[in-house]
């Protein structure tokens, strides 16, 4: 086979925010329980960010420590991506302070697909690595979505958190089917279900005004029961096809890392996809949904752990607000 370009994820990194809040925490604000939210949810803690954790710096820790994995120097990098729906600040991109602060060449810019965006990110920059068009790339996602929660409602401020993860993509050179790189992927929207999840208030449409702060228009608000059944259809088909187009079977995936919104929906698409529990990357429990972190939140603490061995298949997917998802499968190995 003749020798073609890849993109190899080369380092990896994740930056938590110091305060946990646990359901108990959360139980004394609002009419809820540890029980409830772990039955329903999963989680039993999260991470809240504080006075000086920002985005830009939960991005700026996980970036560097990324970097500092794949024994790169930021002047190494050409590209940098920030998978973010709750920017440092309007404008200018969140990417722009994480270059600033790392040193890193080339653009940086930020691509907003909610909890999605990782893994959207993910795929432009591999596209961009196989391409010729950089030799390296740093991908993060990273939140501080408990800005956007009303601590006051329920339904929503017991699922968040926020963090950040980040991977350093560089080239390979692909010579057969097992070397390092993304093997295939799925990129989607459904648009016309946008209502179903999202800040109502803040934007081009609907500016902030007394109004929308009185109302909370200014906060996360979702159809939670929709948004489940839509996220289990998305994840099962998006990662079906992903497998397809690579031509492997699910047993073939030695680690399932899924983006972290609820264990009941992971466990739902993991039995549809038949793959047993214990090749599936669960941190929710400690976390949350940390929207477009917790993929690479997930898969930094999964190779941390040993969990991934070079040559393995490891299938990333997330979905979320949009509705947009994405899935990619990346055979591992520097
Ligand atoms: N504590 C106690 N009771 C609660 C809570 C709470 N925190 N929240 C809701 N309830 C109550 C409801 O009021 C309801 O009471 P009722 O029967 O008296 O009306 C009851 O619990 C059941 O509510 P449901 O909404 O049916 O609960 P469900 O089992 O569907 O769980 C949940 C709700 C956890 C939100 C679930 O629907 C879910 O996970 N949805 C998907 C969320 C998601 O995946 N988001 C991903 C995208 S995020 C992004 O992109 C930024």
């Amino acid at each position: 086979m003749t020798a073609a370009l890849g993109a190899a994820v080369a380092g990896w990194g994740m930056a938590l925010p110091a305060r946990t809040v646990s359901n108990f925490e959360l139980a004394e604000r609002v009419d809820t329980s540890d029980e409830w939210i772990s039955d329903r949810t999963g989680i039993r803690e999260r991470r809240v960010a504080g006075d000086g954790e920002t985005t830009a710096s939960l991005a700026i820790e996980a970036g560097a420590a990324a970097i500092k994995c794949a024994d790169l120097s930021p002047a190494q990098i050409g590209c940098c991506i920030v998978a973010t729906c709750t920017p440092e600040q309007p404008l200018p991109a969140t990417a722009a302070f994480v270059q600033d602060a790392l040193g890193t060449r080339g653009g940086a810019f930020d691509l907003d697909a909610a909890c999605a965006g990782f893994v959207y990110s993910l795929v432009v920059g591999a596209s961009m690595v196989a391409g010729g068009v950089v030799e390296s790339a740093l991908i993060i996602g990273s939140e501080t979505i408990t800005r956007l929660v009303d601590f006051d409602d329920r339904s929503t401020c017991v699922l968040f958190g926020d963090g950040a993860g980040a991977v350093v993509l560089t080239t390979a050179e692909t010579k057969s089917g097992l070397q390092p790189g993304l093997v295939a992927w799925d990129l989607g929207c459904d648009g016309s279900a946008a209502p179903l999840l999202g800040v109502l208030a803040g934007g081009s449409r609907r500016p902030i005004d007394a109004e929308a702060l009185r109302v909370g228009a200014h906060r996360i608000s979702m159809e939670g029961q929709e948004v489940y059944r839509r996220a289990v259809r998305a994840l099962v088909d998006s990662t079906s096809l992903t497998l397809a187009k690579a031509g492997v079977t699910a047993a073939e995936v030695a680690l399932f890392v899924p983006h972290q919104a609820n264990v009941r929906i992971i466990e739902a698409a993991a039995s549809r996809l038949g793959i047993p529990m214990d090749r599936v990357m669960v941190n929710i429990d400690r976390y949350g949904n940390t929207s477009a972190a917790s993929v690479p939140i997930a898969l930094a603490e999964a190779a941390d752990a040993g969990r991934i061995e070079s040559g393995d298949l490891v299938l990333m997917s997330g979905f979320g607000a949009g509705m947009a998802w994405a899935t990619a499968l990346v055979r591992w190995g520097r």
